[in-house]
């Protein structure tokens, strides 16, 4: 399981997001982002319905598994999430994310995560207040504050998740992991670390250029902040 204390007290952490990687040499990709430091990866799920686009699913987490020992931080924006946890945390999840505007109360979903013995995430998308997650900080391990509409890699990050990151920051218990995904890159990871983001997930701007050499810049924006 993901040693959540070890990810804290390792500082700002680069997460790349698998879904800009080569889907026909993953672990390749893998193996090159291991050599340069990578310590968690992020995994796309998508149905289709809750966003208008289908990523992956259970075989490829379960592929991905058996080739890194990489802690593996799967975003689900699923209708149903409450349907795969268990199948999910099978293939090899350590932690589990779910979206806010899939359910209506998620502390059900973080107990049952929690017995599967993984970490839990909630995520909420650009037009969702804020305050609606403050009720559930201290309940699970992840809050994951989308700088886009999920559905797509790519996408240019919505300024407006700053002041969300900046809030969240203020409220949040010390080990808590504030993670942003979405539109997160050169011109825009410093300013969610200023905001108060310590695990940044990153896809376009990580595999748009020779890997290593892209992980390595942006884990040294990263460090300079
Ligand atoms: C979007 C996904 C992201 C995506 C980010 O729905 O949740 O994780 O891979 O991609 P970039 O970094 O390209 O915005
Ligand atoms: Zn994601």
């Amino acid at each position: 399981m993901i040693d959540i204390v070890e990810i804290v007290r390792g500082g700002l952490r680069l997460n790349p997001s698998l879904l800009a990687a080569d889907f026909a040499n993953l672990e390749s990709d893998i193996r090159s982002l291991e050599r340069v430091g990578a310590t968690i990866l992020h995994l796309d799920i998508m149905d289709g319905h809750f966003v208008p686009n289908i990523s992956f699913g259970v075989p490829v987490v379960e592929a991905i598994r058996r080739v890194t020992e990489l802690p593996l931080d799967v975003h689900l924006m699923l209708s149903q999430p409450e349907e795969y946890l268990k199948i999910f945390r099978q293939a090899g999840a350590d932690l589990l994310s779910i979206h806010i505007e899939a359910v209506s109360d998620p502390r059900p979903l973080f107990d049952k995560i929690r017995k599967l013995g993984a970490l839990s995430g909630l995520v909420l998308n650009p037009p969702t207040p804020v305050e609606i997650i403050e009720p559930f900080i201290n309940d699970c391990e992840l809050i994951l504050t989308m700088g886009v509409m999920p559905g797509f890699g790519g996408q240019s990050f919505d300024i407006g998740t700053l002041d969300k990151l900046r809030y969240i920051k203020k409220i949040a218990k010390p080990d808590l992991l504030i993670s942003v995904d979405g539109g997160v890159g050169d011109k825009t990871i410093k300013d969610c670390a200023e905001a108060g983001a310590n695990l940044f997930v990153t896809g376009t701007a990580l595999f748009n250029g020779e890997l290593e050499q892209r992980f390595k810049h942006l884990n040294n924006l990263l460090k300079n902040e």
